[in-house]
């Protein structure tokens, strides 16, 4: 069975999600959480799951390369398939990113390549868009511009604040994440290199998971 490990640094809501698609499908197995954060409530999560845990407290560390060279060792050990990234919210030096190109994956609570970084739903409430979503994708070293493996997409209400889209966006990402990484895992998708840009090929087998039907309450 491919095996992964998850980094998060708190919540844990979508680390829930893909616990319970293991659980329930057998597609992957989570070999381990780790969290940069001691208090990341995720971690609760992890080990009522009975899945092993480890922490990296970032603040420890002088620099990012040292951290990232230690998160590694971490990483290397559990000896996963693949490194999913669930809302682990640190910057990876290029170094730690290659190391793992094309076996790491991240989620991002936008379309991208609309709006990348931080505060996402503000962001699309800001520029007037009508549609948002959540997207996950292959991390490299630029920001949130790694190939796109799939995306889902929620309408955007005339009274929606950041907080109700995040909500709602939220839910869709429990459900985007698990399937994704589930097509991978299977081989559903690769990732190759063409005309000098990085592109996904394959399909997953639903289509676009599009949910703009009901207003998500
Ligand atoms: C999610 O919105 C995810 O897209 C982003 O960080 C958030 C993590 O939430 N990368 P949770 O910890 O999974 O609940």
């Amino acid at each position: 069975m491919p095996s992964v490990v998850i980094l998060i640094s708190g919540r844990g809501s979508n680390l829930q999600a893909l616990i319970d698609h293991a659980t329930e499908t057998s597609e992957y197995q989570i070999r381990a959480v780790i969290s940069n954060r001691p208090k990341a409530a995720g971690l609760d999560l992890a080990r009522a799951a009975g899945i092993e845990t480890a922490v990296l407290d970032h603040t420890l560390f002088d620099s990012r390369e040292a951290f990232d060279a230690e998160l590694a060792q971490l990483v290397d050990g559990f000896q996963a398939n693949w490194v999913v990234l669930a809302g682990f919210m640190r910057v990876l030096t290029a170094g730690f990113v290659n190391r793992y190109l094309g076996r790491l994956i991240n989620i991002h609570p936008s379309l991208l390549p609309a709006f990348p970084g931080l505060k996402t739903h503000q962001q699309a409430i800001e520029a007037g868009v009508r549609l948002h979503g959540a997207t996950v994708h292959f991390v490299t070293p630029e920001l949130d511009h790694g190939p796109i493996v799939d995306q889902a997409a929620v309408q955007v209400l005339p009274d929606d604040t950041a907080e109700t889209l995040a909500a709602r966006v939220l839910q869709l990402e429990h459900r985007l994440f698990p399937r994704a990484l589930a097509g991978l895992c299977a081989g559903r998708l690769n990732w190759t290199e063409a005309s000098g840009s990085l592109r996904v090929n394959g399909a997953l087998d639903a289509p676009l998971l599009i949910d703009i039907s009901n207003k998500g309450h």
